[in-house]
């Protein structure tokens, strides 16, 4: 499957990566331009800085009516030429003030300059790198060389050399057409085309990725059940692909799950319409019949037909009854509430309740175990079913004077409950059909023995949702012993 989403996506990415490549690549080329700019002027002043006190030592200026006095001027003019024709040089009364200056072809605009920085020129002795006002451009500030003008100990004025003068190219110009500065260029231009190179590849990898991980999620979403992401390893874009392969998982699941509730629904419409069919036509006939006949029976008869039909509404209850409970066990409708209970307890109930259909046929009934007070974690409503379903059993088929005996026994981890009979057995050929739900292993039980063939089909879900199962060894004419486990409590204590 072709797919348009990805190209699209990589150009983003990719154009997003060049981008921001290129704000770097200029940011860095303007932060070394102002910065080697920056350190040409302190340069600039550091090597200029003794230049104020060397023209005051050499031309001892003297101001007289607050000029500087004629032919010092020329002399500054001469010798400021030797030194350095880029400098202007500005004689200051100590205020500050502009009393003259030397400087080639231009205006100078301002009257005064202010003296802070002067000052802390002159106190850090040369060594600071300091930026003072230019006369020729006011607002800006440039670097300068300055000296104080002493008669004894009384400050006439200061000499104040701007260092920097526009007669030669700006720093930042010289920056630019440096042949160094070229090679860094091409150097950069080579390292952020090699940056955008290696970020096209990894933005590539990612999108071919992605782009594999989105037809897998197409042909998922087009009915493909089975589509799962290729995963290697855990982590990063993998994390996404093993969430979606779970999400896959689960959706399966439940769509399994509903198939099996809705063949179950199905099944359970046709096994109640089947089954409900026989009592219901056994009731339907004999109340027609009492009907009809109501005057030519005798009461006897009547007795009898109204027994018949009380046993078979008796019968469809039970089967109704047993019927939706099962499906709602195989529907995993039911999921067991586990909580610790003692087994005996329950086992010494249930046998109560039974005591006296056992009695009536003879039979003993009787618990069994070394260990009192067992304590098992499961549901305790579902486990009394399946107990009363095996002793039910045990009681329906063992004959009169028989036994039927519960035991419990504990292992390290489990409990093991055993309910035995001195019955018939079981024939071994019925024993894999035994489970099934509606095996009734004696045909000649007739349906109005209120005989569903469900109650093993219960205990053996019951079981399953506890994630246990149940074991039957029987022997003919000897008995049978159903035998099954339950998580001891202690070891989840
Ligand atoms: N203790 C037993 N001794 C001999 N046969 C047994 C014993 N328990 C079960 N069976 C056989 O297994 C069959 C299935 O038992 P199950 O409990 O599922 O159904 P049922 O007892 O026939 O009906 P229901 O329990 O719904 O009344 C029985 O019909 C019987 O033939
Ligand atoms: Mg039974």
């Amino acid at each position: 499957m072709k797919n348009r989403i990805t190209p699209v996506f990589f150009w983003k990415l990719f154009l997003t990566l060049v981008g921001s490549l290129f704000i770097v690549g200029f940011a860095y080329v303007f932060i070394t331009a102002t910065l080697a700019e920056e350190y040409f002027q302190e340069r600039n002043q550091i090597l200029n800085a003794p230049i104020a006190e060397h023209i005051i030592s050499e031309v001892k200026p003297t101001i007289v009516n607050g000029q500087l006095s004629g032919n010092a001027l020329d002399d500054i003019m001469h010798h400021m030429m030797a030194i350095n024709p880029s400098i202007e040089v500005y004689i200051l009364d100590p205020a500050g003030n502009i009393l003259n200056y030397v400087v080639p072809y231009k205006k100078v605009k301002m009257e005064k300059v202010d003296l802070a920085p002067v000052r802390e020129f002159t106190t850090a002795g040369g060594k600071a790198y300091i930026k003072g006002d230019d006369p020729r451009k006011p607002g800006e500030s440039t670097v300068f060389s300055a000296a104080p003008i002493l008669e004894g100990s009384t400050t006439l004025g200061y000499v104040y050399v701007v260092l920097a003068s526009e007669e030669y190219e700006s720093a930042a110009a010289i920056v630019r057409n440096s042949y160094i500065m070229k090679l860094g260029g091409q150097a950069m231009l080579i390292t952020l085309f090699s940056a955008a190179l290696l970020g096209a590849a990894g933005i590539w990898l990612i999108t071919t990725r992605l782009n594999r991980m989105i037809n897998t999620v197409k042909r998922f979403q087009n009915g493909d059940m089975t589509a799962r992401i290729d995963v290697k390893s855990e982590g990063g874009i993998n994390d996404l692909a093993i969430a979606f392969n779970e999400m896959a998982d689960t959706i399966l699941g439940n769509i399994e799950n509903l198939k099996s509730m809705e063949t179950l629904r199905r099944e359970l419409v046709g096994n109640v319409s089947h089954d409900l069919r026989t009592p219901l036509s056994v009731i339907h006939g004999y109340i027609e019949t009492l009907t009809i006949k109501k005057d030519h029976l005798s009461e006897e008869e009547r007795e009898k037909y109204l027994d018949i039909i009380l046993a078979s509404t008796e019968k469809l209850r039970k089967l109704v009854h047993e019927l939706f409970e099962l499906s709602k066990l195989e529907a995993k409708q039911v999921s067991p509430k586990k909580e610790p209970f003692i087994i005996q307890e329950l086992i010494q109930d249930i046998c109560q309740k039974f005591q006296i259909m056992a009695s009536e046929k003879n039979i003993s009934l009787k618990s069994d175990g070394k260990e009192n007070n067992v304590l098992v974690l499961a549901d305790i409503g579902l486990i009394e079913r399946v107990l009363q379903n095996l002793i039910d059993n045990a009681l329906k088929y063992t004959p009169e004077g028989g036994q039927i005996t519960i035991a419990v026994d504990t292992d390290e981890d489990n409990v093991e409950i055993k309910v035995s009979d001195t019955g018939p057995g079981i024939p071994e050929d019925q024993i894999p059909f035994i489970f099934d739900r509606y095996h009734i292993g004696d045909k000649r039980i007739t349906l109005d023995q209120n005989n569903t063939g469900l109650g093993l089909a219960i205990v053996k879900k019951i079981l399953e949702i506890h994630n246990s199962s149940i074991e039957l060894r029987s022997r003919l004419r000897e008995g049978t012993t159903f035998t099954f486990r339950l998580p001891g409590y202690h070891t989840y204590a």
